[in-house]
């Protein structure tokens, strides 16, 4: 493993910044931790009683059938089992708990569609069509424990498909609707997926983009006879293509069905999704995450770093393809009764000012999203008056956050100014797929913010920066992150690799029982705020999106007509904070010129088709060879320089063909 420091750092911010943002009074006035010396208090009873910490909450804020007994079980370290005797259903917890309440008749959710055309829907109603959805589901013959893919636009219908399987205890897995059809193929036979819910298109930015044939194309591929079932939201009225006895409408499922449907209750440590994330390997991994622990964190998270009030409108701008998606769209808001806002399209159609925009029309109070796409806002206000937050009214907003990716302190500090008015703290949220949430985060109403940091571990999270054996690093420099005690939204396995699970996350070396985050952080010497350097491992983070260097390299070495050897490494984007850049080496002469710039987008297409566009290399450079060791390893740090444009300062005395590096400098 690689250290921190010879990873592409993807905060290379010009702008140092030290000050120190004390949370504004209108944010700590009520809030449910309102002061450091609160959250102190609450640190230490998590460190003191993690136990009774930890029941105490389950039981407050979660429904349960049956009621747990056991907190935590460690008998089967780094198999953590929480609360595992109890039974509960997720869906029940998100919709049924609001019936008989206030929050009843209260709008769930605001769907803003790509053309701006709006739709409401109320918890009592959207129980009412979870509840039949999940009909639907069971007359198709999907019930407990079966595994369904979910290829869905960013609609409600994609939060439907979700809750009702949760009703029914079957276990999602969310494919992004940006994955391509042999990525999806992949996903379906790891899974195990007996159906795929999808929709005929997805419109986004305008247009009209498939999801139903790539469905198809991806069965097509082969070894997805466990699909029995193909549901099509007719998100629109573009043709598609039924597979007969396979395929049927929601339309035609749903024709009849019974506004109500009991829960099914499920063990805590029943899988309620599995989500695959890239990671060092090719294969992208299944993260398992439980019920009860799981949810138990996105409603404890809701109210601790959104301190989410009842009056709330909040928006969480991720897709539900991805890990924020699932936490503060599918589950979190709706677990914890709040009203928020889900967008069908894209943050710069019809024009850079939609967010801003979408914020003052539905008086958007909570607002949460990636440091890209502020990046790609920033970029737009600057070079088009028009479209500067300035020409809206985002006085509702309250909290700001930020996820993904680190924000860089320019960003932070332009988000802090022309969003929030300079009113509005930044909750800028660490957290990773496998955590199923946030672990370092500011609170609103209590952290003093300094852009850049992600500050202070969540009570209950045991985070510390430790070297390769596990020691603990002093303060002030920097090692790899690492979280010390199980907490109860952690993932459980890897679906199908209880083996890789074991060696990704929980190092022999380290004792087996520590979660290693994969990625580097230092510690303030003075306030011990964290910040995040990067990943320590071969993954890159392309606009907030998580991408295995490997998983890369295997799709370009797959061209088999083409390509002899490649190899895949990060660069600092001012965009898209890291970039792709491939090394290849064709089966043929080096190209120049054209024909290197056509084979490039012939490679980009490629890799778009095997994986998905967000897969794409930025750049493409061809060598007659890749930078090897006399043993024949590739010397991926070189080529990170070499990608960053850097003069070679390392030693390469023990480099086979030193010739090489200037070759591949030269080449674009
Ligand atoms: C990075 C997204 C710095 C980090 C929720 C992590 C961050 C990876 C931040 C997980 C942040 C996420 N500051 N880096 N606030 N949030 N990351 O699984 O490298 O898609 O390991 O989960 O994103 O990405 P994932």
């Amino acid at each position: 493993m690689s250290t921190a420091t010879n990873t592409a750092s993807t905060i290379e911010s010009v702008l140092v910044e030290n000050r120190v943002f004390p949370p504004d009074e209108r944010a700590s006035k009520g809030a449910r931790i309102s002061s450091m010396a609160a959250y102190e208090a609450l640190r230490k009873e998590a460190e003191t009683d993690p136990d009774g910490f930890w029941a105490k909450r389950a039981r407050e804020k979660l429904v349960w059938t049956k009621p747990f007994t056991r907190v935590l079980d460690e008998s089967n370290a780094p198999f953590y089992r929480w609360f595992d005797d109890g039974e509960l259903n997720a869906s029940a917890n998100c919709l049924d708990r609001h019936i008989g309440t206030p929050a009843e008749n209260k709008t769930a959710i605001i769907f803003e569609a790509d053309d701006g055309s709006v739709t409401q829907i109320s918890y009592k109603d959207l129980l009412t069509r979870v509840s039949q959805f999940a009909n639907a589901l069971k007359q198709e013959g999907i019930g407990k424990g079966d595994r369904v893919i979910i290829y869905m636009p960013m609609t409600i219908e994609g939060v439907i498909a979700m809750q009702a399987c949760a009703r029914i205890g079957a276990t999602h897995s969310v494919v992004f609707g940006g994955f391509s059809a042999k990525a999806l193929q992949e996903r379906i036979i790891d899974a195990g997926a007996v159906a795929v819910i999808t929709a005929n298109y997805q419109l986004r930015g305008g247009k009209e983009l498939p999801l139903k044939s790539i469905v198809d194309e991806g069965i097509a591929l082969g070894g997805c006879e466990s699909i029995k079932t193909v549901l099509v939201y007719e998100r629109t009225l573009g043709n598609w293509n039924r597979v007969e006895g396979r395929d049927k409408t929601f339309t035609e499922v749903l024709e009849g069905q019974n506004t109500h449907c009991e829960p099914t209750p499920v063990g805590a440590e029943h899988p309620l999704f599995i989500l695959y994330t890239s990671g060092s390997t090719g294969k992208p991994k299944g993260v398992q995450h439980s019920t009860g622990g799981y949810l138990l964190w996105a409603r404890m998270t809701m109210e601790w770093t959104f301190d989410i009030r009842p009056e709330d409108v909040f928006w969480c701008t991720a897709d539900i393809g991805w890990i924020t998606g699932h936490t503060y769209v599918a589950y979190g808001p709706l677990a914890a009764g709040a009203t928020q806002v889900i967008f069908e399209g894209i943050p710069t159609y019809p024009n850079a000012g939609r967010f801003w925009q979408m914020i003052e029309r539905h008086k958007v109070s909570v607002f949460y999203t990636a440091p890209t796409a502020i990046r790609s806002l920033i970029k737009a206000a600057d070079s088009d008056e028009k479209v500067h937050p300035k020409n809206w009214n985002l006085s509702s907003l309250r909290i700001l956050g930020s996820v993904g990716e680190p924000i860089n302190p320019e960003a932070w500090v332009w988000y802090h100014k022309n969003v929030g008015g300079e009113k509005c703290p930044i909750v800028d949220t660490f957290w990773q797929t496998e955590n199923g949430g946030h672990l370092i985060t500011p609170l609103p109403g209590a952290t003093p913010l300094v852009p850049g940091s992600c500050t202070l571990p969540l009570p209950g999270i045991a985070a510390a920066i430790v070297d390769e054996t596990g020691k603990d690093i002093p303060n002030g420099s920097g090692g790899m992150l690492v979280v010390k005690r199980p907490w109860p939204s952690m993932i459980r396995t890897i679906w199908n690799d209880p083996e890789r699970f074991k060696k990704a996350y929980f190092p022999a070396e380290m004792g087996g029982t520590i979660y290693l985050a994969g990625d580097g952080a230092v510690r303030d010497a003075k306030t011990g705020y964290f910040r995040i350097t990067g990943r320590i491992d071969d993954v890159l983070n392309v606009s907030g999106h998580r991408m295995g260097t490997m998983e890369i390299e295997s799709a370009l070495v797959a061209k088999t007509d083409m390509v002899a050897e490649a190899a895949v490494v990060g660069r600092p984007d001012e965009l898209t904070g890291e970039a792709i850049c491939a090394f290849v080496v064709l089966k043929r002469p080096r190209p120049t010129g054209d024909e290197a710039k056509a084979i490039a987008k012939e490679l980009r297409d490629w890799v778009a088709k095997e994986i998905g566009p967000i897969a794409k290399p930025k750049d493409i450079r061809f060598g007659d060879n890749l930078p090897k060791t006399r043993s024949g390893k590739i010397m991926r740090r070189l080529l990170r320089s070499i990608a960053k444009g850097e003069a070679i300062t390392q030693d390469t005395s023990t480099l086979e063909n030193p010739a090489i590096l200037e070759q591949l400098a030269q080449a674009n």
